[in-house]
């Protein structure tokens, strides 16, 4: 697509390296989709700086909830806590999905694990795959990183109006693909799985399951999102773990999350600790 505001033009040929079979484009992807609103109207760039950024200022444009923003290169990738993330072009999924839920703004983060639910959910439909959640919402495969959600919102609205939902996975990545600082530590659906995944089924499997309980969360509550969440997470009530919350390190076990997301934490003397955001710096050994 050459006219970048126009969801529905045809793919230009990218400078740079030659386009793949497995393109990720608009067409490609609507080919498997069988979502209602979600992934329906497609930004397709074939390089561009951010897609959560593309995809907030279409949001702030008015583009309406299920709008799609979707690279086969992000130069400023972003990740959670001001890290970066690595979007080599062609071998992961970098897309951002525009929402305008009406919540209020503590539940935000439930979008997240949202996400990150659909997209362990999408990722266990691969063969030889078995997609965990690490909290909040890395989705990690055998201890590494598969793939990484990131929620944004403009302003400080207490209802959530509109925000976007980020979503970073590794696809075709061989270990030399990765920066150095993850060798190791990140992995990708062809190192896990040993195969070449397909890149436009993962993401029209990953946008159905993130719709089906975006829908059903909104109208229900987030009862059901939460125990599919712990159904899905790589600890489980009890195990000793270490984090690193908003005021510094805490540790104690791990007691499953709450409504809004927040970790409970068993910590020493019988004290229950929330820790709203986050991230776990280790599972302690028992
Ligand atoms: C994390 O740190 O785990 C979150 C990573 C989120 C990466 C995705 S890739 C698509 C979207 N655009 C961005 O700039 N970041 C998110």
């Amino acid at each position: 697509m050459t006219d970048r505001d126009d969801p529905e033009g045809d793919v230009g040929s990218p400078p740079g390296p030659p386009v793949p079979e497995d393109a990720l484009t608009p067409a490609a992807v609507q080919r498997h989709l069988r979502s209602a609103v979600f992934g329906h109207r497609i930004f397709y760039y074939p390089s561009i700086g951010s897609t959560n950024e593309r995809a907030l200022e279409l949001a702030a444009a008015g583009e309406p909830e299920g709008g799609l923003v979707l690279a086969e290169e992000q130069t400023e990738g972003r990740g959670r806590r001001d890290r970066s993330w690595a979007s080599s072009p062609y071998l992961g999924i970098y897309a951002s999905l525009i929402l305008r839920p009406a919540i209020p703004a503590p539940r935000a983060p439930l979008l997240t694990f949202m996400a990150a639910v659909a997209t362990a959910d999408a990722l266990n439909e691969v063969p030889g795959l078995k997609a965990r959640i690490k909290w909040p919402n890395d989705v990690i495969v055998a201890g590494r990183k598969i793939a990484g959600v990131l929620g944004e919102v403009r302003g400080g609205d207490p209802e959530v109006r509109e925000m976007v939902v980020g979503i970073g996975v590794n696809v075709h990545h061989e270990e030399a693909d990765f920066p150095l600082d993850l060798r190791g530590r990140a992995t990708s659906v062809r190192l896990a799985a040993g195969h070449r995944g397909d890149r436009a089924t993962l993401l029209a499997r990953l946008l159905e399951g993130f719709e089906h309980r975006y829908t059903r969360a909104l109208r229900d509550g987030p009862a059901t999102l939460l125990r599919e969440w712990q159904t899905l997470s790589a600890l489980q009530p009890g195990d000793p773990v270490r984090v690193l919350g908003p005021t510094g390190p805490a540790q104690g076990e791990f007691a499953g999350i709450d409504e809004e997301g927040g970790l409970r934490l068993a910590a020493a003397g019988g004290l229950m600790l929330r820790v709203p955001f986050g991230e776990i710096v280790e599972a302690l050994e028992p």
